[in-house]
């Protein structure tokens, strides 16, 4: 690999822990305003410090994130699309290379769709992008997405998928946990990170999950709802923060989170 690349992931992926935490915000760009992402800075300020990567659109970064922040930017340049749609999967490029590079990005990421009509085109949107990442020493997250159909989410399914998208050039790629998710990360030759996907009943649900992913193999996580949506969104990233770089328990995760709560969001 070379060595902007590896310089750049190893800003993501702590070479410390060879874990990532990454925050993802970047939900709006097809589902709008999302409940308690409504106003974009004052989710993420609070919670940048605990984050090894921010992960969102070129809009809410240059909107709402401070241009002095050294939290790495990894910039979402799908997609085109939006809940009400006909289609989450037609998604396409939104952002050249040229301003990636501008916003001084750590990673560009985008979706795949497999399995849908517009496998094909978002396929060949990573291959491209993989292309123009290697010319510029930029890694690619891809992004193994379902849609609306979240049932989708198997380890045969995802198996293919992550596989699929480490052979086209993938630096590393971002899907969901499931039931044996080793298989998922076995045959996936780049690091994996998971989702936390749509609010979890309890958030102890949330410290199982990511304690779960990193013992099958995950690398980390690139969290959204499951921390922000959380009543205490900075005890709460503290949390899986010490699971995923200090090797926590899920119960001392969760004492963590009890006496972080009254740490202002
Ligand atoms: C959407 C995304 C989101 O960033 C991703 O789903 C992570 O957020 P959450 O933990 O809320 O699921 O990539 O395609």
């Amino acid at each position: 690999m070379d060595w902007g690349i590896q310089n750049r992931l190893s800003r993501i992926i702590k070479p410390e822990t060879g874990h990532a935490l990454m925050l993802a915000v970047d939900h709006g760009y097809f589902l709008g305003p999302t409940r308690k992402l409504e106003v974009p800075r004052e989710t993420i300020t609070p919670l940048l410090p605990y984050a090894d990567a921010v992960m969102l659109t070129r809009g809410i970064l240059r909107t709402s994130v401070d241009p002095t922040s050294d939290t790495p930017v990894v910039l979402r340049v799908s997609g085109g699309t939006s809940i009400v749609g006909p289609s989450l999967a037609d998604e396409g490029i939104t952002t050249t290379f040229e301003e990636a590079m501008r916003l001084n990005v750590t990673a560009v990421a985008l979706s795949i769709f497999i399995g849908t009509e517009f496998e094909k085109q978002t396929l060949l949107s990573l291959a491209d992008l993989v292309s123009e990442g290697e010319k510029f020493g930029i890694p690619v997250l891809a992004v193994t997405a379902v849609g609306k159909e979240l049932e989708k989410r198997d380890h045969r399914f995802l198996s293919l998928c992550c596989r699929i998208a480490a052979e086209l050039g993938a630096h590393f790629v971002k899907t969901y946990y499931c039931d044996d998710f080793e298989k998922v990360v076995g045959g996936c030759p780049v690091p994996v990170v998971i989702a936390g996907g749509p609010k979890l009943e309890t958030f102890k649900d949330t410290l199982q999950l990511v304690s779960d992913a990193i013992a099958r193999g995950a690398v980390g996580v690139d969290m959204g709802r499951n921390i922000w949506q959380s009543e205490h969104p900075v005890a709460a990233i503290r949390a899986v923060r010490a699971i995923v770089h200090e090797n926590a328990t899920v119960d001392e995760a969760m004492e963590l989170f009890e006496s972080g709560q009254t740490v202002k969001a």
